[in-house]
């Protein structure tokens, strides 16, 4: 999160949340320029980017139509974003023979998102998260000495932001395109006490495909009220063509990680990540050590770097060649790999969802920090902006 006013935020010890630092600058999409591309409906005669295309996505079970966004760049790179939940359902880029295919989990239609299955396993596929993203321990928090009480639907804690998260809402969307490539803007207003949280947000989530293969995820949200918010996505990658993702070679550019306690709430001990199966500042495949880590990797690594968009992870996977590569403005990355998966759920191609099907690479401020005075701060204040930038850049390794 980043606050334009620049107000100082906590320091974590010793990690400084710098709030002041602008967003790198964008750059300059290349229109037609590229000879390898595939999809004629992505730039115009004359060279400008077309907006993305609309399709339906169906109805919500209270019945709204809700929408697919298709963004597609010169590249032959595709991503599908419906409004439910502001959700990337799917995202089609090429291997290092240059043949697309798909790298996240999802379904076709907007009832895959609905289905008793995937609300009671609650894996989140692909939807924007929020107004809190990960834990608030016991669904309670105090601020301006006021205690407020959450929608608790994890156990005794708050996850996702409770019972009917942002994932589970219909965004307003307006499909467009900048100078980087197309864009689909997603608005959705949080009512003042909703799930508990204080104070009406307004939030936007501008999604841009960009000419260099980056899927941009630009986040801004004010309030009128001081009010706790941590925004990311939950998009489940795997870069394989459908293996589980225990091959994927990971690097995080994280020293140290949010020791966490049996019901996955920090215990506000920030471990050296060195010597042990969390240490990814070199890389290693995810199924390495992942036996050595009850339950499997679900844990807030801290980023090094803390100020501007800064390096989180990057991700090789041997058999296809494609690589992934995620920069954020975010103090920390949430790496989750899809240890609650148990094959209930089939995706868009009938292919079953087991254990570690998909990771998640949620960037993010720590979780629990409501309660954590140490950690840095994400209470967001009236009069200020949240700002917030995450990419994720797809290529190949031959
Ligand atoms: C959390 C996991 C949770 C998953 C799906 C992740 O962000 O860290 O504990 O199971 O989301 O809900």
């Amino acid at each position: 999160m980043k606050i334009s006013s620049c107000i100082a935020s906590s320091l974590a010890a010793g990690l400084l949340l710098s709030a002041c630092n602008q967003n790198q600058p964008a750059k300059q999409a290349t229109g037609n320029s590229s000879s390898s591309m595939t999809d004629s409906a992505q730039t115009t005669a004359t060279g400008t980017v077309a907006a993305p295309a609309t399709t339906s996505f169906g109805k919500t079970t209270d019945g709204t139509e809700v929408q697919l966004y298709t963004l597609t760049n010169a590249h032959g790179l595709k991503v599908s974003i419906t409004n439910y939940g502001g959700t990337i359902t799917s995202l089609q880029v090429p291997d290092k023979t240059g043949k697309p295919g798909e790298v996240v989990l999802g379904f076709a239609n907007v009832s895959g998102y609905q289905s008793p299955e995937f609300l009671k396993s609650g894996p989140y596929f692909g939807a924007l998260i929020g107004r809190y993203g990960n834990r608030i321990a016991k669904g309670k928090f105090t601020l301006d000495g006021k205690e407020y009480a959450l929608a608790k639907n994890n156990g005794e804690n708050t996850l996702h932001g409770g019972k009917k998260g942002f994932d589970k809402v219909v965004w307003q969307a307006e499909p467009g395109t900048s100078a980087e490539g197309q864009t689909l803007k997603l608005t959705y207003l949080s009512k003042d006490g909703e799930e508990g949280y204080p104070g009406n947000l307004n939030v936007t989530v501008v999604y841009t495909l960009t000419a260099d293969d980056a899927l941009k995820i630009d986040y801004s949200a004010t309030t009128d009220k001081a009010t706790p918010v941590n925004l990311t996505n939950h998009a489940y990658f795997n870069l394989s063509g459908g293996k589980d993702v225990l091959g994927h070679e990971v690097t995080i550019a994280a020293d140290r990680y949010n020791v966490v306690d049996a019901g996955l709430i920090p215990t506000g001990e920030l471990r050296p990540v060195k010597g042990t199966p969390f240490d990814f500042t070199t890389p290693h495949a995810i199924g390495e050590r992942i036996a050595q880590v009850p339950g499997g990797y679900d844990h807030n690594w801290l980023l090094n770097s803390t100020t501007g968009l800064h390096a989180a992870a990057t991700v090789y996977e041997p058999t296809t060649g494609r690589t992934m590569e995620v920069t954020t403005t975010e103090p920390g990355l949430q790496f989750y790999t899809g240890n609650f998966l148990d094959g209930t759920l089939k995706g868009a191609n009938g292919q079953t969802y087991g254990k570690h099907a998909g990771f998640c690479m949620e960037t993010q401020h720590f979780p629990d920090s409501p309660n954590q005075p140490k950690f840095p701060s994400t209470i967001l204040k009236p009069g200020q902006t949240l700002k917030s930038t995450t990419t994720y850049k797809f290529g190949v390794r031959q």
